[in-house]
């Protein structure tokens, strides 16, 4: 399941917090439409995000607590992952061509999220922003929505329901 050697992964208890506390006054949330294309072209536009999204899941799947939420073949997910994020960035919106509206939340039912899971999760991300040299202003501005949106994930303890049904769920 695994080939990536684990000595080659950062131990998750030691990254530090995606977004430090200093970063937060740059920024003030805005909408994907605000935030425009530019953000995307400065972040490296689809190629970057790719990159992002590969470095993303290294670190997923050497992740003892996140690794068991996802399925055995990580492709599907990880071709959604950077189809959403460069949509959410103002891309094209292929991800919504091909699955709809991305309708996270729901989306995400099936998996017990707790706020534990989504700083791992979010921990994770930003330091696969940071792997592939995305600068510092441009993570606070991706952060700074990003964040309140994995937190939106959190669905622990709530009576919802885990049984994918229809086109809703992942599949
Ligand atoms: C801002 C936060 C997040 C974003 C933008 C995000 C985005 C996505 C997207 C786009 C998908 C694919 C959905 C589809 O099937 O069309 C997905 C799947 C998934 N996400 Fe998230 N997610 C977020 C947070 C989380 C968190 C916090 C967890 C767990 C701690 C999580 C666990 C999963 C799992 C297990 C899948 C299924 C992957 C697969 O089927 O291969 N996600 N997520």
């Amino acid at each position: 399941m695994n080939d990536t050697p684990l000595s080659a992964v950062p131990d998750p208890d030691a990254i530090p917090a995606a977004l430090p506390e200093s970063a937060q006054p740059l920024v003030t949330p805005r909408s994907a439409a605000q935030r425009g294309p530019r953000l995307l072209e400065r972040i490296g536009g689809r190629a970057a995000i790719e990159r992002i999204v590969e470095a993303f899941y290294v670190r997923v799947e050497a992740d003892a607590e996140l690794r068991p939420l996802f399925p055995a073949d990580l492709a599907s997910g990880r071709e959604k992952q950077a189809l959403f994020l460069e949509q959410w960035l103002g891309g094209e919106p292929r991800y919504s061509e091909r699955f709809g509206h991305p309708r996270l939340r729901i989306r995400h039912f099936p998996f017990v999220i707790d706020e534990r899971l989504v700083g791992r999760w979010l921990r994770h991300m930003g330091e696969a922003f940071r792997a592939v040299g995305v600068g510092e202003q441009e993570l606070a501005e991706v952060f700074v929505d990003l964040g309140p949106l994995a937190r939106h994930m959190v669905n622990a303890g709530q009576d919802v329901p885990r049984t994918p049904t229809g086109d809703v769920f992942l599949t």
